[in-house]
């Protein structure tokens, strides 16, 4: 049996040689899979953590920014996510992010972001399977690591084409694809359809991850149960919870679902804030660190959240120490200002 077909309905997961921990992904998120948040969850036993999308032309260009998107250091295996339109280009970025250390290069068919789409990169590929193919041939025949690929299901409900997407990305060497289930068209509204990623499990044996509104234990269960993909990808769930992969991970390998203690929380979120704070200085590591704050503060504090003063004050205070109080406090004492 190839390495591929292990895979289907197996326990483990295989990314190319790497074998992963367990079947749950954190996915990329622009602005918010930053190298703390990636850290803090890969010690909470995540099995994989993509990093936020990195436009290969501003990578290649040694951009700053995009340098530090692509950071790994203490993860492993280390994906960095990139995106374009120019295959050279894309091949380029993804020998360099190889050669930084990257153990797996991901790249970006799903963005649908006008910004990114305009140049006819993240989901607007997917309107030209000829280019995205070229694309990825170019990518994978550029690095030794994996390559693994991010798609919709199609453009719109007219052009469900995933399925033939994923197996022409099968076809050129792509290890593993993951869906989300909404076509570019939709953006983020209504529900992500698990049961449409089925077509691309029919059309592909390499390793498919299922995406799109997990929320917890039970969802991706029903992901993987709709689907038939090796392994869910969870977003927006794990904002303010880093930890969830893990925790999602160890459920579907058998094990308890079990959330760390409210300490090992607050530890958790003071790494990563103070992680944002060592890379990007004080007062823009602060003003980043808000929306996680926020996230942070929303889980802790549960449904007292909005009226809670110390909620308000975590995402204006520009002090990084008056944060780090707050944390201290939001954690331990979840019901101080109401109980005052
Ligand atoms: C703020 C934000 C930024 C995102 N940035 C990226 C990105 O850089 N690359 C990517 O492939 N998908 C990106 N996505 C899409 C997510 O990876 C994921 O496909 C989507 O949020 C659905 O999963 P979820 O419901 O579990 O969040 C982003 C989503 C959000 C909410």
């Amino acid at each position: 049996m190839n390495k591929a077909a292990e895979n289907i309905g197996n326990k483990t997961l295989r990314v190319g040689g790497l074998q992963l921990s367990g079947k749950a992904i954190l996915a990329p998120m622009s602005g918010i899979t930053d190298i703390g948040m990636r850290r803090v969850a890969h010690r909470f036993g995540a099995p994989l953590v993509v990093s936020e999308m990195v436009a290969s032309s501003e990578y290649v260009n040694g951009r700053h920014e995009a340098r530090v998107r692509a950071e790994g250091q203490g993860i492993f295996p280390h994906v960095v996510q990139i995106a374009g339109c120019d295959p050279a280009m894309m091949a380029e970025a993804a020998r360099l992010v190889e050669a930084a250390g990257a153990d797996v290069v991901d790249i970006n068919m799903g963005c649908p972001s006008k910004r990114v789409n305009g140049r006819l990169s993240g989901s607007a590929l997917m309107r030209d399977l000829d280019h995205a193919t070229s694309l990825i041939e170019a990518t994978v025949a550029a690095v030794k690591v994996p390559v693994t690929l991010k798609m919709r299901l199609g453009w719109d409900e007219n052009s469900l084409n995933a399925p033939e997407l994923a197996r022409r990305a099968e076809a050129s060497g792509i290890a593993l694809v993951t869906v989300h289930g909404r076509t570019r068209v939709q953006f983020y509204t209504g529900k992500a359809d698990w049961r449409a990623i089925r077509e691309v499990r029919k059309a592909v044996r390499i390793p498919l991850v299922a995406n799109g509104d997990g929320a917890d234990l039970e969802d991706a269960r029903a992901m993987l149960a709709a689907s038939g993909a090796d392994a869910v990808m969870l977003g927006r769930a794990a904002v303010g919870r880093p930890w969830l992969i893990g925790a999602i991970a160890r459920g579907l390998a058998g094990g308890e679902f079990t959330e760390p203690t409210a300490e090992e929380q607050r530890l958790a979120a003071q790494e990563h804030f103070d992680s944002l704070v060592a890379s990007m200085g004080e007062k823009a590591g602060v003003r980043h660190a808000r929306k996680h704050l926020a996230a942070y503060a929303d889980h802790a504090l549960g449904a007292a959240a909005p009226s809670d003063g110390r909620r308000a004050r975590i995402v204006t205070t520009e002090a990084a120490g008056e944060v780090r109080s707050l944390l201290n406090s939001i954690f331990l004492e979840p019901a101080c200002e109401k109980a005052a």
